[in-house]
């Protein structure tokens, strides 16, 4: 098997060239977090696997003329696949990573426009769930790749935003792209932010940064203290941090 000594030699140098000893290397405490950042990009790649879309399925969408759906279903599909890729990478450099193979369950879909919407809320929700992902993080190549991925996924859910609703940027938002927790992205409750119902208890929460909880509000996130609650406690700032999510359509439960 040609192909697989290949890859394990570039795997290897990538163990090779990955060694340091600084106090930046990534450490086996990031193996949690490379395994919950691993299980959001293979969720996504399983549930693009699940449902094959064609021309015919996806003619029903909102805007299916100017949207050019098909092609870039199947283009999302392969950058999530490269998604997958790079976590898996990184955790060729960590030292007690494995990949676990959840049985996943997946949001179902009678018509392409329901598929669609779908595909909106859980781009939308991973792309937020690495945004948080990265307040988790001290090695700097783990770090770099959740934000990375946080800014692929944010670009395809506007992607598909944009020929969904108008208006994208409501002038009166008060809040920055939507970021979710671990425990927010775990919770079996239902709309955006949360994946628990589909993970069925395969995913555990990487452990608190620094052992403090890291509570995000609408514009920052703070160590050990709620700033969202004592924002919204004094009524004076009218752009107040707030949790409320910016887009439009992030707020819409489908
Ligand atoms: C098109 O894709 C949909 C969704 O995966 C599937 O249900 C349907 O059978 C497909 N149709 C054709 C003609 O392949
Ligand atoms: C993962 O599980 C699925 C079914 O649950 C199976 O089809 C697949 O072969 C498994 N993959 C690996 C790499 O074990
Ligand atoms: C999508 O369709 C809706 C409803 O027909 C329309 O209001 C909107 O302008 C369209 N958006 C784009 C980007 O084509
Ligand atoms: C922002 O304005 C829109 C209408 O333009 C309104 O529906 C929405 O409730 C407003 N949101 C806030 C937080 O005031
Ligand atoms: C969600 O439900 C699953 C069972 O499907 C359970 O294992 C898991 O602990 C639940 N998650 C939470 C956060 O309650
Ligand atoms: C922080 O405070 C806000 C506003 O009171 C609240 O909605 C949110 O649930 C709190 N976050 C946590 C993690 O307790």
């Amino acid at each position: 098997m040609r192909f697989f000594s290949t890859l394990s030699g570039l795997l290897l140098a990538g163990v090779a060239l990955g060694q340091s000893s600084s106090s930046c290397a990534l450490q086996s405490s990031d193996d949690p977090l490379i395994e919950y950042g691993y299980s959001l990009s293979f969720f996504l790649d399983r549930f693009y696997s699940s449902i094959p879309v064609n021309q015919t399925f996806l003619n029903d969408v909102l805007n299916s003329s100017t949207g050019a759906y098909l092609a870039n279903f199947q283009g999302l599909q392969r950058q999530n696949r490269l998604g997958v890729r790079a976590v898996q990478q990184l955790g060729a450099r960590a030292s007690g990573f494995s990949a676990h193979n959840c049985s996943f369950t997946f949001p179902s879909a009678s018509d392409g426009e329901t598929f669609v919407r779908n595909v909106l809320q859980l781009e939308s929700t991973v792309a937020g769930a690495y945004i948080a992902l990265a307040g988790y993080t001290q090695a700097p190549e783990a770090a770099f790749l959740w934000a990375r991925l946080a800014a692929e996924h944010t670009a395809h859910a506007y992607y598909i935003a944009s020929h969904q609703v108008s208006v994208l940027f409501p002038s009166n938002s008060s809040s920055l792209v939507p970021a979710y927790s671990p425990g927010s992205i775990l919770s079996n409750a239902t709309g955006p932010g949360h994946l628990g119902q589909y993970f069925h208890g395969c995913v555990t929460a990487p452990p608190a940064p620094c052992g403090e909880t890291l509570f995000i509000s609408g514009l920052t996130a703070n160590l050990g203290a709620n700033v969202s609650a004592s924002a919204a406690a004094s009524s004076s700032a009218s752009l107040s941090a707030s949790a409320t999510p910016s887009p439009s359509w992030a707020k819409r439960a489908y």
